[in-house]
């Protein structure tokens, strides 16, 4: 791993809680940036299994993307598959991961199936000597999860999981103003992200499924990368719609979460919370690419920051602070930023050897502060959380 990696907790801590202390520019923010440079390199071989909605969005992107070369994809519904290998020119498809592992050689696996079943499809692909891109969650339960970077580790692959909300420019601004003590001594977060609930699949409303890992963690990506890992969460979550349509079962029971509320402690005093759910009209619907709203907030005793529109397509930062206090709007660039990157991006890593900015220990970090809200509402308890992680690296 890289040295960011090796960045200790209480550093990150002190780079975000305590920065209104220090003088700006005194803070050095992760490792140097990531680049992106066009190195002509070898193409990684990539399978894609979950030929859903989200396919229609990563394919393209993938088959865009020079360091790859698509040479499978799969689903448990094999006509969806057929239609995806014919239509972005894939050469194989297979109605099973074990078919997919057997058959045609490929390096890197892109899980973009139901939430449920990633962490049994990511642990399969690793013992198949496979890297791995995981849709979030990336894994199911913390055991699960930290077996899946052990195995990593041990057969020397990689794996990462969406969100890649930290490879904004809008997050590297937002990072560097919290690094440059603009807002003095940071007290709290909020972020918030919400939609109708999509119709189309089952799994988002049953047991595993649910708002947080759906929405809450783009947020909870964004607030544990400006404000540091969290320590415990308190949180409490409800069912608010109790059956719904979906296109692939009918009427169903919802059975997890469609609205959840999550107050996290980042240590040096610092409370952010994050709220989500399947229950939220937004006059943009599903689609928030337009949002104008602030839905990332963080405030300090000198100064606050905001994001506007969601942060896996952000838009600008909005930013005041006593020494400029009317809002000034930064961070405008869209870059080559689109939230659909992420797998992309990691095949040129493997290809270059590059490392990129999001690690699968702040996913897993996420992936804990998730299942211990659940914890939190089952139990009416706060709950303490085991992993952290390094700081993203910003540019
Ligand atoms: N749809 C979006 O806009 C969107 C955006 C970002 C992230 N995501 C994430 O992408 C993932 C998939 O969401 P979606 O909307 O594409 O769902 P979807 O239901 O449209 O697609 C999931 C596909 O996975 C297949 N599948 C399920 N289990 C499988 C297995 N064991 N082996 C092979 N195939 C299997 C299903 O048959 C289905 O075709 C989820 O984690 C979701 O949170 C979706």
């Amino acid at each position: 791993m890289t040295s960011s990696t090796n960045v200790a907790r209480r550093d990150f801590l002190r780079q975000t809680a305590l920065a209104g202390t220090l003088a700006a520019g005194a803070v050095t923010w992760g490792a140097p940036s990531w680049t992106v440079a066009e190195t002509p390199g070898r193409k990684i071989k990539v399978g894609l299994i979950g030929c859903g909605s989200v396919s229609n969005i990563y394919l393209p992107h993938l088959a865009d993307c020079a360091h790859v070369e698509l040479v499978s994809v799969c689903d448990i519904i094999p006509e969806r598959a057929q239609r995806q290998a014919q239509r972005f020119h894939i050469p194989h498809h297979y109605p099973h991961i074990d078919h997919m592992l057997a058959g045609a050689p490929f390096e890197l696996l892109v899980n973009t199936t139901d939430m449920q079943e990633h962490e049994r499809l990511n642990r399969q692909a690793l013992e198949a000597g496979r890297h791995v891109w995981s849709e979030k969650p990336m894994a199911n339960t913390l055991a699960g999860g930290q077996e899946l970077l052990a195995l990593a580790a041990r057969r020397g692959l990689r794996i990462w999981g969406a969100p890649t909300v930290v490879n904004s420019p809008q997050f590297a601004f937002m990072a560097r103003t919290l690094a440059a003590g603009t807002l003095g001594r940071v007290a709290a977060g909020h972020a918030d992200y919400g939609h109708q609930g999509p119709n189309w699949s089952a799994f988002f409303y049953e047991r595993g499924g649910g708002s947080m890992p759906d929405l809450g963690v783009y947020n909870l990506t964004t607030l544990t990368g400006l404000l540091g890992p969290a320590r415990s969460v308190v949180a409490m979550t409800s069912i608010v719609t109790p059956t719904r349509t979906v296109d692939n079962k009918g009427e169903i029971q919802v059975t997890e979460e469609d609205n959840a509320m999550l107050l996290l402690d980042h240590g040096g005093g610092v409370i952010s919370h994050v709220q989500c759910g399947f229950n939220y009209f937004n006059p943009h619907g599903h689609d928030g690419s337009e949002e104008e709203r602030h839905t990332i907030k963080i405030v300090g005793h000198q100064g606050t920051l905001s994001l506007v529109g969601y942060d896996w397509a952000p838009r600008a930062v909005d930013v005041a602070s006593e020494s400029q206090p009317s809002y000034q709007r930064l961070a405008t660039d869209p870059g080559d930023y689109v939230w659909e990157q992420g797998a992309s991006l990691v095949a040129r890593c493997l290809a270059t050897g590059e490392e990129p900015p999001f690690t699968a220990e702040h996913a897993l970090h996420v992936c804990e502060i998730m299942i211990a809200a659940r914890q939190s509402q089952a139990t009416g308890r706060r709950v303490t959380l085991q992993t952290t992680f390094a700081p993203p690296r910003v540019a």
